[in-house]
């Protein structure tokens, strides 16, 4: 089936939706939302915690502030040009999410309440300033209702429960792209001015992870597969506090209202490792801390886990502030936060790599930053770089809505003066064949099975610690699940609602992901935020102070690099 729009924007999470809503604010331009899920269920419904904004509403901020900090602990891979639009502009965007219906927690004298999180600090280093606007601890819920509302009152049109395959490119400009619906299996080609790409993350290519089943790398790899390169994808973040086993999230927010982290002694081991920010360092410190507590013998019980204890902020904060956090643990683990000490482990979490763009979020294509026309990305599946090697808490939400709404504002202007361009001959031949060809194999191996094994050893050997001798393991056994995956076999034969062929085609997508990533952890011979090198140890700005770019050229994979925007922060060491 054939559908002809401005823009077609893939994806319904919060990024997907900030951008829809400034292009239906436009009279004129029809706008599409193609998701695979309703957006109401899409992952930024899981960011629990806040956004960040200094509005300074317990005590004085400044975005200045908020940007040092964002480029500290994004351990100066960041581009501080990005860094200066998202923290000058997410206190008036905040305000803008609450003029459109988002019902934020409030201060006795009704102003927006704010908390602590990770890595904000008061100045420059100082101690811990409250940064994070939340709506008690399900706020990116709501601003996914809020904007999915908007969206509907702007007469966005939604094609839910739609997987995109196959981005459409002709003569080097993107004009649509080619989805499944997961309905009845027709394959449905979008032709449009603009696409943009706004699918989220890849956190189920590890096997303890607080991400959606949904978050399988989609937009990423289709690019990928286009010939464009993937920036930063070493740079992948393990939050500290996972349930035990299950990866489930524990926002931040449990130690920003004063959760503390204990290990086996019953210690608050930071103070050893952050005197001055303790639980509140950034999260790569923290998880690194829980490895080395770990290794050190000092998990509970000898294990690989610490202890959350939230008994002494009693019931009343826990019950009014993390009132969600408290049910996840109740119903998850079979614990009381209010009377019991909750098991955590760190949790794959976010990707601050991805596809590249500039800051109006048009994709580029090579080191000099040269953007694709018609193809634009925001969210947690681009690469900005806003977050450079780490991200702080709170700023997914804000990365989401600034640069979904710039991204949305550049389309405008993009589809107002520019023609559609036509279709190459069969736009959906790709697509077609890979559908043809994975539904055609009734004989071989499940794809549960290969997915399992890819989960295991990405945990295992591509997590916080890693070294040469982890991550040649790592490449030799991604090779090899993709040999098995090129024989991999479906049962189900059904049109409607064939999940084991959408799983299918996930699990193509984050066997794509997970060699990048491998091949950009090899290649960054040093220890930066989220990536860290038992062999490599310490920084090394002299050789890596800039971008790794993995390019899939058909020959294989190739490391490139960029170089790193630094406008008003020179690198430091990083201390907390
Ligand atoms: O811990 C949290 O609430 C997560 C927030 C975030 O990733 O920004």
């Amino acid at each position: 089936m054939y559908h002809k729009y401005d823009v077609v924007v893939v994806g319904g999470g919060g990024a997907g939706l900030m951008a829809a809503l400034q292009l239906a604010r436009v009279p004129g331009i029809r706008t599409a939302v193609v998701s695979k899920l309703y957006p109401s269920r899409s992952h930024t419904g899981a960011a629990q915690g806040g956004i960040g904004a200094a509005l300074g509403n317990h005590e004085e901020d400044h975005w200045e502030w908020h940007m040092f900090d964002t480029v500290k602990g994004g351990d100066y891979l960041t581009d501080q040009d990005a860094a200066e639009i998202m923290c000058h502009n997410a206190v008036e965007t905040v305000y803008e999410l609450e003029h459109l219906g988002l019902p934020f927690s409030r201060t006795p004298q009704g102003k927006i309440d704010q908390r602590r999180f990770g890595g904000h600090t008061r100045n420059f280093g100082e101690g811990p300033v409250r940064r994070s606007c939340f709506a008690a601890d399900r706020t990116g819920h709501m601003i996914l209702q809020t904007l999915y509302q908007q969206c509907i009152k702007h007469e966005v049109e939604f094609f839910s429960e739609f997987q995109v395959l196959d981005l459409i490119l002709n003569d080097g400009v993107c004009c649509g792209v080619v989805a499944l619906n997961v309905r009845d299996g027709e394959l449905h080609t979008f032709h449009a001015k603009a696409v943009m790409l706004a699918t989220g993350g890849y956190g189920r290519a590890w096997k303890i992870t607080s991400n959606a089943l949904a978050s399988t790398g989609d937009g990423v790899a289709i690019a990928y597969r286009q010939g464009i390169p993937l920036e930063d994808m070493e740079m992948y973040q393990f939050h500290p506090t996972g349930e035990y086993k299950l990866g489930i999230l524990i926002s931040e927010a449990c130690r920003g209202e004063g959760g503390m982290l204990l290990n086996d002694k019953g210690k608050r081991f930071m103070e050893r490792y952050a005197p001055t920010l303790l639980d509140l360092a950034p999260r790569d410190m923290i998880s690194r801390c829980i490895y080395q507590e770990i290794k050190e013998g000092r998990g509970i019980n000898g294990q690989d886990y610490v202890h959350l204890d939230l008994r002494h902020l009693g019931r009343e904060v826990i019950e009014s502030k993390l009132p969600d956090q408290a049910d996840f643990i109740r119903v998850y683990l079979g614990i009381d936060p209010v009377t019991e000490l909750v098991p955590t482990q760190p949790t794959a979490h976010y990707a601050m790599g991805g596809i590249p763009t500039d800051l109006d979020g048009r994709v580029t294509v090579d080191e000099r930053n040269t953007p694709l026309p018609g193809l634009y990305a925001a969210g947690e599946c681009a690469c900005v770089s806003v977050h450079g090697a780490n991200r702080l808490g709170t700023n997914s939400l804000v990365d989401i809505v600034v640069f979904g709404r710039r991204a949305g504002k550049d389309m405008a202007e993009f589809v107002a003066h520019n023609e559609l361009v036509p279709l190459p001959p069969k736009p959906d031949a790709y697509a077609s064949a890979q559908v043809k060809e994975l539904l055609g194999r009734t004989e071989g191996e499940s794809v549960a099975d290969i997915r399992t094994e890819l989960q295991a050893e990405m945990m295992d050997k591509v997590s916080v610690i890693r070294s040469e001798e982890t991550l040649c393991h790592a490449q030799a056994k991604v090779q090899e699940l993709k040999e098995r995956y090129s024989r991999a076999a479906i049962q189900d034969r059904q049109s409607w609602f064939n999940t084991e062929l959408t799983e299918a085609l996930e699990l193509g997508y984050l066997l794509d992901i997970s060699e990048t990533v491998i091949a950009g952890a090899l290649a960054r011979k040093e220890s930066r935020g989220g990536h860290y090198r038992e062999d490599y140890p310490d920084r090394d700005d002299k050789r890596f102070l800039r971008h790794t770019l993995i390019y899939n050229r058909g020959e294989g994979i190739q490391v490139a690099y960029k170089p790193v925007k630094i406008t008003r922060f020179e690198p430091m060491e990083r201390k907390y």
